[in-house]
């Protein structure tokens, strides 16, 4: 069951957060058995009131309930819009049509038009250029935007130099039990800084050189800012170890020593080949993670990006299948090249019944996106043991290469 939670980030500004634990794929997609908040922030002023962004469309009502215990939605003045993937800007639908004429939408050039389209409204609108300041009263707000992060109408706003609200940059997965990481339990930061580097890979992992520019324009405010306050996750008193993360991942720096072994089987030849892999892999590889894709369990795609995001090696082994690749590979594939640095070395397994086509052909997709193929090796189902030479020499090789 979803649960609403506000308080305090500061003594003029509230976090209107909704946990939820009902939504089990993020976007439709990503595998979320951890949750994931939306944050929401009130900023309380003497004669004023603003609103930073909001909750998940079917959240709505809810969100309205929420803000009516801290304000008269008619004295919203300034509704700041970081960015509007409806996980975000979706309770507009239901916000709009309770705020004053005069509350001014405030958000990249390109908001006023998805307002208009997504929720049909002609609003009362304020473009903010990069790098722009707004008074509020006796505040100031500057703007940054921060495109493709994860849309290109991300912007990150600076309140008063103390809080910097950055939307989907540096949110994670998760629901946490305190609202600053700092507070948390350290087994529990260290299970958010996994939902950070996964929630990085499977949303952001795309737009990987947006963040290093993000990043430099954002690099000397976020070390004088008090508080970083995203959309997703807790929030960062000390943001040192959230920006050097982001750092090593968006520079494409891989674990030394980690590989990740991806592998489908229908039958249990490439179950066996894998566990055959895997002992032979810990002579040469430290951290080794491997996720299946089986007739009785899958293991998470988000998770399995998360852990691709850094790894050095992959192996990726799956099956000849209809004369093509085994089609949840395709699918594994392509979210592969989609969402992770290119600067893997991969070998490539693949079995069959009567024809070897698979390993081929994932090995020219792989090479074509920019991965490093060092190996491909084929055989024939239930020919592990003729075979077990060349995997072993086919794994050494995976080490070896540079
Ligand atoms: Fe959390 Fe891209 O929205």
């Amino acid at each position: 069951m979803v649960r609403t939670y506000s308080n305090k980030i500061k003594d003029n500004i509230v976090l209107l957060q909704l946990q939820d634990d009902e939504t089990r794929y993020f976007e439709s997609l990503w595998e979320i058995p951890e949750g994931v908040t939306y944050n929401a922030y009130l900023i309380l002023e003497q004669d004023t009131t603003i609103l930073v962004d909001g909750w998940k469309h079917i959240y709505g009502e809810m969100f309205l309930e929420e803000l009516r215990k801290f304000v008269d939605l008619k004295d919203i003045e300034y509704l700041i819009v970081h960015h509007m993937e409806p996980d975000h800007s979706g309770s507009l639908k239901q916000l709009i049509p309770h705020l004053s004429s005069k509350a001014k939408i405030v958000g990249h050039p390109l908001v006023r038009d998805l307002i208009k389209s997504f929720y049909g409204f002609d609003v009362n609108f304020y473009p903010v250029a990069s790098e722009t300041e707004m008074k509020v009263g006796s505040s100031t707000i500057k703007f940054y935007h921060i495109p493709w992060l994860h849309w290109p109408d991300t912007i990150a706003s600076l309140y008063n130099n103390e809080v910097l609200f950055t939307c989907d940059a540096f949110g994670s997965f998760g629901i946490p039990s305190s609202i600053f990481f700092d507070d948390m339990p350290r087994e529990e930061q260290e299970r958010f800084l996994w939902y950070a580097q996964k929630y990085f890979a499977d949303i952001i992992g795309h737009y990987i050189d947006w963040v290093s520019k993000a990043l430099q324009k954002l690099g000397e405010v976020i070390e004088r800012t008090k508080i970083v306050a995203p959309a997703h996750g807790p929030l960062w008193r000390n943001s040192q170890k959230i920006v050097e993360l982001y750092k090593a991942w968006s520079s494409r720096k891989n674990v030394k020593g980690k590989l990740v072994i991806v592998y489908t089987s229908m039958y249990g030849f490439i179950k066996e080949m894998a566990s055959t892999i895997a002992g032979e892999a810990s002579k040469f590889f430290n951290t080794i993670k491997i996720y299946k894709f089986i007739d009785v369990h899958r293991d998470l795609v988000s998770d399995m990006l998360g852990d691709l995001l850094d790894a050095e090696a992959v192996i990726l082994a799956t099956a000849t299948y209809d004369a093509d690749v085994f089609p949840y590979a395709k699918y594994l594939i392509e979210l592969l090249i989609a969402k992770t640095p290119k600067n893997k070395k991969i070998l490539v397994v693949s079995n069959y019944g009567w024809g070897a086509v698979a390993g081929k052909k994932i090995a020219s997709i792989l090479q074509s996106a920019g991965f490093k193929v060092v190996d491909v090796i084929e055989f024939r189902s239930g020919r592990l043991l003729d075979n077990i030479e060349r995997l072993r020499e086919g794994v050494e090789k995976l080490a070896r290469e540079s």
